[in-house]
Order: structure tokens, then sequence, then C-alpha cells
């Protein structure tokens, strides 16, 4: 479903982003991975990706929050794969607190991976996605960012950001064939969440009565990435067990 496409997956080297990638492979795509923390991991998704599916796949260290480090890495991506075809704006952080006493450290940061560093990739593969005459753009966002969260105005900020500069870069760009869409998952199992368990009452309070999967995400992310979402553009997806309907 995805052979011949050059994925780029931000954050790839763990939680949902491995899962993306993983997926991606399985369906055939070659996948640059991502990542601003171990170099281990990262390689590891790669060579898991490979040996597996027999894809092409890269790590690439970058702080996406960086304007001229995100060029840079782009640029090597292009180098070695040959163009990108899909980019899964998937890093992200928290960095928790109330409002009073959140400082202006912890505000910026999250802004600045969440959604600046967002921004910085799609800036510098968008060009790439006009001369091919498509693309596809997947953000991920949070239903924090649709309903808030106490606790968490940074990050609930950065996350309804993402959905207006999805909202505007899919009309920018729907002229050029390109796709620009975001998931908005709620409680997901992975490192961020790891405090989380089934007696909170913040779990307890899902519909669905459970948390999700990266890998539910990540079956989210192949449609979206995929030819059969082509007429779906400036869309929020929740994946979320009902939380926030
Ligand atoms: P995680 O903490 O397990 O993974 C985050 C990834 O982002 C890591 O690979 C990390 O190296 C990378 N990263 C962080 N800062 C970076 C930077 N400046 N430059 C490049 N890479 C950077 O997180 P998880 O849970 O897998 O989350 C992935 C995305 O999903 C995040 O954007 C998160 O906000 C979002 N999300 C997660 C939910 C959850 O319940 N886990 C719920 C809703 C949204």
């Amino acid at each position: 479903m995805l052979k011949g496409k050059v994925a780029v997956i931000t954050g790839g080297s763990r939680g949902i982003g491995a899962a993306i990638a993983e997926k991606f492979a399985s369906l055939g795509a070659d996948i640059a991975v991502i990542y601003s923390g171990s170099q281990e991991a990262a390689d590891q998704v790669c060579t898991s990706c490979s040996e597996k599916y027999g894809v092409k796949a890269q790590s690439f260290c970058c702080n996406v929050a960086d304007f001229d480090a995100a060029k840079k890495t782009i640029g090597e991506i292009k180098t070695q794969f040959g163009t990108v075809n899909i980019l899964v704006n998937n890093a992200g952080i928290t960095r928790d607190g109330l409002v009073p006493m959140m400082s202006e450290a912890n505000f910026d940061q999250v802004i600045d991976t969440n959604l600046k560093g967002a921004f910085n990739m799609i800036r510098h593969c968008c060009s790439i996605f006009i001369r091919n005459k498509g693309g596809k753009i997947i953000n991920i966002s949070s239903v924090a960012g649709l309903m808030g969260n106490p606790g968490q105005a940074n990050y609930s900020a950065s996350k309804a950001g993402l959905i207006g500069l999805t909202k505007s870069v899919a009309r920018e760009l729907a002229g050029k064939n390109v796709n620009c869409n975001a998931i908005a998952p709620g409680f997901i199992r992975t490192d961020m969440t790891q405090d989380f368990n089934g007696e909170d009452p913040l779990v307890a309070g899902i519909p669905l009565g459970r948390m999700g999967s990266p890998e539910e995400v990540a079956e989210l992310a192949a449609f979206l990435a995929s030819g059969n979402s082509d007429y779906i553009t400036g869309e929020v997806i929740r994946i979320d067990g009902g939380l926030a309907m």
C-alpha cells in the first residue's frame, strides 16, 4: 500500500512514532526516523524495519525545534532516499505544571518542539511535495488540544496550534495534491503516559474503558498516509476510546 514511498517520522525512536515506522515499513515504505534522544533506540527501529520488511530505513539525529537543523536533515534525507512522500510530525514533549507555577522556559520548550518543530519540518518538506505534485502530512495532535487539560496549558496550546497549522497547510497545499491531517490521540500506553493506570480516574472516564496502544494510532496514520484517504484533508481524527466526544 505504501510501496515506493519515502516516509519521514519525527520522534520515531520509540512509542507512537516507532509503531508508525514499523507499520509503514510493513506496508512497503522506506523510513527515515528522526530522533533527538537515544541513537541506539532509533537504530533498533530501523534495523527491525529493514530486517522484517526489506525496506530501506535510516536514523537521523535532529532537534526538530531548530529551523536550520531541520532544513539540513531534510536535505540529507533527500540525498539518501531521493525524495520525501510522507511526513509524520510526531515528536512531542510535555513539561506539565499549573499556570501560576509554569516557567517561561517550560512554556517555550513545549511550543518550540511540538508546534514550531512541525512547522519547521513542513516548511522544509513542502517544496519537495510541490515538485512531486503530491504528498501526505500527518500531525500528531492530542485530545488536550481539543479539550484543554489542567496542568498542561503549554502542551494543550501547542496541540491546539497544530490543529490550526494543519487546517491552514491543508488549504494552502490542496491545489498541489498535498493532504494535511491531524490525529488527536487520547491516552495511549507509552513512556509519556507511564504514570497512568487503570485505577486513574482519567482512564476510568474513557468510554471504551481502556488506554489505546501505539499500534492502534499507527493503523490510523497508515490510512491517512495511503491513497485510501486522498479525499480527506484538513481533518482532525480523534483516537481516544470516546474520551473527548
Ligand atoms: P514518547 O515520549 O514516547 O516519544 C516522543 C518522541 O519524540 C521520542 O522519540 C523523542 O526522542 C522525540 N522527540 C522529543 N523531542 C524532540 C525534538 N526536539 N526533536 C526530535 N525528536 C524529539 O511520546 P509518545 O507517547 O510516543 O508520543 C508521541 C506523540 O504523540 C507526541 O507528539 C505526543 O504529544 C502525542 N500524544 C501522545 C499521547 C499519549 O497518550 N502517549 C496522547 C496524545 C498525543
